[in-house]
């Protein structure tokens, strides 16, 4: 069979945001659809190991920002690489709670808020199937999936639902060029897979654009 058929499914970019124990949490999420029109329901995919999983388990309530070409991929590298369970997400970019659910602050399409209503059991995730309560407008493109590998250069975790492996992840992008200026020297961030290329040794104090994680985090590409 081949997989690589499913890198033909196109896909939105969300950030999830939910309370555990009165902690903001949340995740970047690409599995979300709209499963009816009236009273509309959605349906997510979430990884079980996934802390948002059980914020959403225990609370219900949850937001869905969705997330547009212009959104700081910063957002995107912090909810989508770190662990809630070890970081405060939220941290450089804020909160707001609306229908009793936080939503990061920032520039995003719109905002959905839900409120979960089945949890089906799917081996390695848990789809939650969920309640539109309450939304607000926002501005921009949303941002596709296939945006996110082309232009902004993102990859996905394993916790992903469409994680894959090899260098295409998600897209038929071919892997970067090698520099060819002896002096041009690459590091990949191994945290979110960000490649950064510059001129000699890269700078002890550099901190990864897309998730934040320091300089210990880069090594060198051959
Ligand atoms: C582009 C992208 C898409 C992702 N899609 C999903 C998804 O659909 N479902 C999921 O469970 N995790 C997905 N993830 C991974 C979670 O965002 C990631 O595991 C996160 O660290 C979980 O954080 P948490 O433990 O605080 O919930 C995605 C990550 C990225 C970067």
């Amino acid at each position: 069979m081949n997989l690589s058929v499913l890198q033909k499914l196109t896909y939105g970019l969300y950030v999830v945001g939910a309370f555990k124990d009165g902690k903001a949490v949340g995740c970047v999420i690409n599995t979300c659809f709209q499963v009816t029109s009236e009273r509309p329901l959605l349906a997510i995919s979430l990884n079980k190991s996934n802390y948002t999983l059980d914020a959403i388990r225990e609370f219900k309530r949850f937001s869905l920002s969705i997330v547009a070409e212009d959104t700081n991929p910063e957002i995107i590298g912090r909810f989508g690489f770190l662990c809630s369970r070890d970081v405060d997400k939220y941290e450089n970019f804020g909160y707001e709670v609306a229908a009793g659910a936080p939503y990061v602050k920032g520039q995003f399409a719109g905002r959905l808020f839900l409120q979960a209503e089945q949890f089906v059991d799917c081996e390695t995730h848990v789809l939650v199937i969920a309640r539109l309560t309450d939304t607000i407008p926002g501005s921009g493109t949303p941002m596709t999936y296939e945006y996110y590998h082309r232009v902004v250069k993102g990859k996905a975790p394993k916790s992903a639902p469409t994680y894959c492996t090899g260098d295409s992840n998600g897209s038929d992008e071919k892997p970067a060029e090698k520099p060819n200026a002896a002096t041009k020297r690459r590091y990949e961030c191994d945290v979110c897979g960000y490649v950064v290329e510059v001129d000699g040794e890269l700078p002890d104090d550099y901190v990864c654009p897309l998730c934040g994680v320091d300089r210990s985090h880069f090594r060198e590409l051959k």
